[in-house]
C-alpha cells in the first residue's frame, strides 16, 4: 500500500534472558522496517543484541528467552505469535539464515551434494502444499468479487472465466514441467561430458562404460519436443560421435588419453547444446490456452517465435482482455468495500480507546472487546491484496498479546515483591544473627503497568494511524496495474503447484546453485566431505543451502569474521550479486562498518540492545551523528588513515542494570548531564535518518565529529567526486 515496499517490520521488540545472576536485557525496544531487495545492516560491538534480534525473527532464541513484547510482521503474519509449525515452514523456506562459523550448519558425515537436495526435497512439499492452497484462495476470491461487482447476472460467466483460467494455467505448466525436465537434463548431459574430458585430460582413472551410460540416461530424457525442436538427431550425433571417440581412447590405453576427438567431440555436443538453450522460449502461459482450445493443433510445425505471437494474440483477443477487464472491476469493487469498511473502522477504534483506558478494563472485558474490534479490522482486509496487510491480519493477537501482559503483571507484581520482601528479610535476618550468608536475593523484577497499559492503547493507535494513512493514498491505487500484478501472482503460485522436485532435478538444481555461489567444479565438489572444503567454500555451501528453498529474506550474521580478508571480499560480493539476480532481500549483522561500506543500502547502529542511528548508508558513513557512530567509525581502519585508530573506550554496560539515560553515556566524552537521566528520543535528522542522542536537541551545544571523522568524510566526499 505505501510507497515503501516493506517486506518485514519489527516493531517494538524486547527480549530478556532470565539467568541466575538476574534478568539480562538483550534487546530494548528495537523497531525497524526491511525493505523488499535491499540491505539492511545491523552494526554494533559485541554483545550489542544484534544475534538476538535476528533469532527472535527465525523463532530460535534460547529456551532461557522472554519476548518482552513487540511484534515482527511478516505476510500477514505475527511471527511472534504463530505456531511452530507454521513458524518451521516459514523458516528455510521464506527467511534463511547464514552464520559466522559455516561448520556449524554443516554436518560432518553427509557429502556436500546430499545436503543441498535434502533441503530442496524436505521443502518441496510443504511448498506446493502451500501454493495449492494459496492459488485456490485467491481465484475464488477474484471469482466472489467480480460477480460482486459485475451483478449476478454475470456470475455463470465469471464463474467460466476463472475456471479457464484455472485449466489452461495447468496446461501449460506441464508443458513447461516437460520442458524443463528436459532442459536440465541437457545441462546434465553437457557438464557429465565435460567432467569426462577433464578427467580424460587430468588422466585419472576413468570408468568409460559407466560414464558414457550416465550421459545416455541423461540424453534420454531429453526427449521434450519443444526443446529439441526437430533437434534430436542432431544431439544423438554429438553423443556418437562423443562414444566413439571415448572407446577408441580406452583402445589406446587407460590413464593415457588425451585424444583430441574427445575434445572436438565434447566441444562439439557443448555449442549444440548452447544452441537450444539460447533459443526462444515457448511462452507456455499463452500456449497453453492455445492447446486447451485446439486439442489437435500441431504446435510444432511453426518456429517457436510465431508460435509465442500468435498465442499471445490469440489468448488477448479471445481470453485474456475481457478477463483483466473483469478482474480490474473486481480489484476495484474489493478494494472499495474494504475501504469503507476501514473507514468505520477507524470510528470503532477511536470510539473503543477510552474503554481500554480506563479502570473498568478486565482481561476478559477487554479481550471480548478487542475480539469484536479485531473481527471488525479482519473484515476489512481487501482480500485481493497480494502483498498482505500485517498489521491488519495480526491486530487481534497484538491486543490479546498486550491485554494478557498487562493483567498478568498486575497478577505478578506484588507476588514478586513480596517474594523479594521475604527473602531480604531473611537475609538481613540471617546477618544480624551474625551467620554468614553465602546467596544473593534475585533482584526483584517488576513490570511498569503504566508502560504495559500504554502498550495496548499504543496498538490501537498505530492500526488507526496505519489505516487513516491507507486511506489517505485510497485514490493513487492503479487497478490496471493490480490486475495484470494478481495475474502474476496465480501464475506464479500455479507453476510452484505443478512444479514436482524430483530425486534427478534436485540434484542439476543442486550443481546449478554451486555454480551460482562459486563453487569450482561442482559435479567433483558436489561428492565430498564438508572436511575437504576450505572455509570460504564451506561459507559458499551454506549459501546455497539457505538459497535452496528459494527464500525472500537472507540473515547473515557476521557470515565473514571466520575468513581472512580476500575470502572475505569474495563472500560479500557474492551475497550482493545473489541479492542483486534473486532480488532478495538482506539482513546484514556485523560488528565492522567497514564491512558494510558497499553493500548496505540502511544501516541501523545498535548499541546496549537499542538502536541509537538509523539511516541510509551514505547518511551514516558522511553523516553520522551518535556519538557511538563516531567511535565505530573512528575504529574503522581504512586505506587513508594514517593517525592512530581509537579503539573504544570502556566496555559496554551490564545489561541486567542497563543504564538510565543514554546507555552509551558512561563511554561518551561528549556526554552531558541529561545522558546520564534520561532516554533521548529518537530526533530525525531527515525523512530517513535519525539519531538518538541529546546533542541532537536543538538546545545542546554543538559539537562536531572527531578531527579524524571529518577527515575521513572530506576524503571520501572527494574521492567520489561530489556532495553526498
Ligand atoms: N541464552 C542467553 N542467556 C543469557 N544471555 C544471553 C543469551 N543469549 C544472549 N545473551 C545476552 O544478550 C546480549 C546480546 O547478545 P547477542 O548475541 O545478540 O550479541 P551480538 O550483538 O550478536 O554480539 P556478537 O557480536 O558477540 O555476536 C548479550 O549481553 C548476551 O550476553
Ligand atoms: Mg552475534
Amino acid at each position: 500500500m505505501a510507497n515503501k515496499d516493506t517486506i518485514l517490520q519489527v516493531k517494538n521488540l524486547k527480549v530478556s534472558f532470565r539467568t541466575t545472576g538476574g534478568t539480562v536485557k538483550a534487546v530494548r525496544d528495537v523497531s525497524f522496517d526491511l525493505e523488499r531487495g535491499k540491505t539492511l545492516a545491523i552494526v554494533g560491538e559485541s554483545g550489542s543484541g544484534k544475534s538476538v534480534t535476528s533469532k527472535a525473527i527465525l523463532g530460535i532464541l534460547a529456551g532461557n528467552s522472554i519476548i518482552e513484547g513487540g511484534e515482527i510482521l511478516y505476510d500477514g503474519r505475527d511471527l511472534l505469535k504463530i505456531t511452530e509449525e507454521e513458524m518451521c515452514d516459514i523458516r528455510g523456506n521464506r527467511i534463511s539464515m547464514i552464520f559466522q562459523d559455516p561448520l556449524s550448519s554443516l554436518n560432518p558425515i553427509v557429502k556436500i551434494g546430499r545436503q543441498i537436495t535434502e533441503a530442496m526435497l524436505l521443502k518441496d512439499k510443504g511448498n506446493r502444499r502451500a501454493a495449492r492452497k494459496d492459488f485456490n484462495t485467491m481465484l475464488a476470491e477474484i471469482r466472489t468479487n467480480c460477480t460482486a461487482a459485475l451483478g449476478q447476472g454475470e456470475a455463470a460467466r465469471v464463474a467460466e472465466m476463472t475456471k479457464t483460467f484455472d485449466d489452461f494455467n495447468i496446461e501449460g505448466i506441464k508443458m513447461e514441467n516437460s520442458y524443463n525436465t528436459a532442459r536440465a537434463a541437457s545441462e546434465g548431459f553437457l557438464a557429465d561430458a565435460e567432467d569426462f574430458l577433464f578427467l580424460a585430460e587430468k588422466k585419472q582413472r576413468l570408468d568409460v562404460k559407466a560414464n558414457l551410460a550416465t550421459m545416455e540416461g541423461k540424453l534420454k530424457q531429453v526427449k521434450d519436443e519443444f526443446f529439441t525442436h526437430g533437434y534430436d538427431d542432431k544431439l544423438w550425433a554429438a553423443y556418437s560421435a562423443l562414444k566413439s571417440a571415448a572407446s577408441g581412447a580406452k583402445a589406446v590405453k587407460e590413464g593415457e588419453m588425451v585424444p583430441e576427438n574427445i575434445r572436438k567431440a565434447v566441444s562439439d555436443a557443448e555449442a549444440l547444446v548452447k544452441e537450444l538453450q539460447g533459443r526462444t522460449v515457448p511462452d507456455f502461459f499463452r500456449i497453453g490456452y492455445y492447446k486447451m482450445k485446439n486439442p489437435g493443433a500441431d504446435l510444432h510445425s511453426q518456429s517457436v517465435e510465431e508460435l509465442n505471437a500468435s498465442c499471445l494474440t490469440y489468448l488477448d483477443d479471445n481470453f485474456m482482455k475481457e478477463f483483466l477487464a473483469m478482474e480490474e472491476k473486481g480489484t476495484r469493487y474489493s478494494f472499495d468495500t474494504a475501504l469503507e469498511k476501514k473507514k468505520k473502522v477507524v470510528e470503532s477504534l477511536k470510539a473503543a480507546r477510552p474503554f481500554f483506558e480506563s479502570a473498568e478494563l478486565t482481561r476478559s472485558s477487554g479481550k471480548k472487546r478487542a475480539g469484536e474490534l479485531a473481527k471488525e479490522v479482519e473484515g476489512s482486509i481487501d482480500r485481493l491484496e497480494i502483498r498482505k496487510d500485517s498489521m491488519a491480519y495480526t491486530f487481534g493477537f497484538a491486543m490479546n498479546d498486550a491485554i494478557d501482559r498487562y493483567f498478568n503483571a498486575e497478577k505478578k507484581n506484588p507476588k514478586e515483591e513480596a517474594r523479594f520482601a521475604r527473602q531480604s528479610a531473611k537475609r538481613e535476618a540471617l546477618i544480624a544473627r551474625g551467620k554468614t550468608v553465602d546467596w544473593k536475593v534475585v533482584p526483584k523484577l517488576v513490570y511498569d503497568l503504566d508502560e504495559l497499559k500504554a502498550n495496548i492503547t499504543g496498538t490501537i493507535d498505530a492500526m488507526v494511524a496505519h489505516y487513516e494513512d491507507y486511506i489517505a493514498k485510497a485514490d493513487t491505487v492503479d487497478f490496471s496495474a493490480r490486475s495484470v500484478e494478481l495475474v502474476d501472482y496465480l501464475k506464479e503460485r500455479a507453476s510452484q503447484v505443478v512444479y514436482k522436485v524430483t530425486r534427478s532435478m534436485a540434484h542439476e538444481k543442486a550443481i546449478q546453485l554451486m555454480e551460482e555461489v562459486g563453487i569450482p567444479e561442482p559435479r567433483i565438489r558436489y561428492n565430498q566431505y564438508p572436511f575437504e572444503f576450505s572455509g570460504g567454500m564451506r561459507q559458499r555451501i551454506v549459501i546455497a543451502i539457505a538459497l535452496a528453498a528459494n527464500p525472500d529474506i537472507l540473515i547473515c550474521d557476521e557470515p565473514t569474521t571466520a575468513l581472512d580478508v580476500t575470502i572475505q571480499a569474495q563472500i560479500l560480493e557474492l551475497i550482493n550479486k545473489l541479492k542483486a539476480e534473486r532480488n532478495l532481500s538482506v539482513i546484514f549483522i556485523t560488528h565492522d562498518l567497514g564491512v558494510v561500506a558497499n553493500m548496505a543500502d540502511e544501516i541501523a547502529v545498535m548499541y546496549a540492545g537499542k538502536l541509537v542511528e538509523y539511516g541510509t548508508a551514505d547518511e551514516v558513513f558522511y553523516d553520522p551523528r551518535h556519538p557511538y557512530t563516531w567511535a565505530l567509525l573512528a575504529s574503522m581502519p581504512d586505506l587513508d588513515t594514517t593517525e592512530k585508530l581509537d579503539a573504544i573506550p570502556g566496555t559496554p554496560p551490564n545489561m541486567i542494570y542497563p543504564p538510565k539515560g543514554d546507555a552509551f553515556a558512561a563511554r561518551n566524552k561528549y556526554a552531558m548531564q541529561i545522558d546520564f537521566e534520561e532516554q533521548p528520543p529518537e530526533f530525525a535528522v531527515s525523512d530517513t535518518h535519525w539519531a538518538a542522542t541529546w546533542l541532537l536537541h536543538p538546545n545542546a551545544p554543538k559539537v562536531e565529529p572527531p578531527k579524524i571523522i571529518t577527515d575521513r568524510i572530506a576524503r571520501m566526499l572527494k574521492k567520489s567526486g561530489g556532495e553526498a
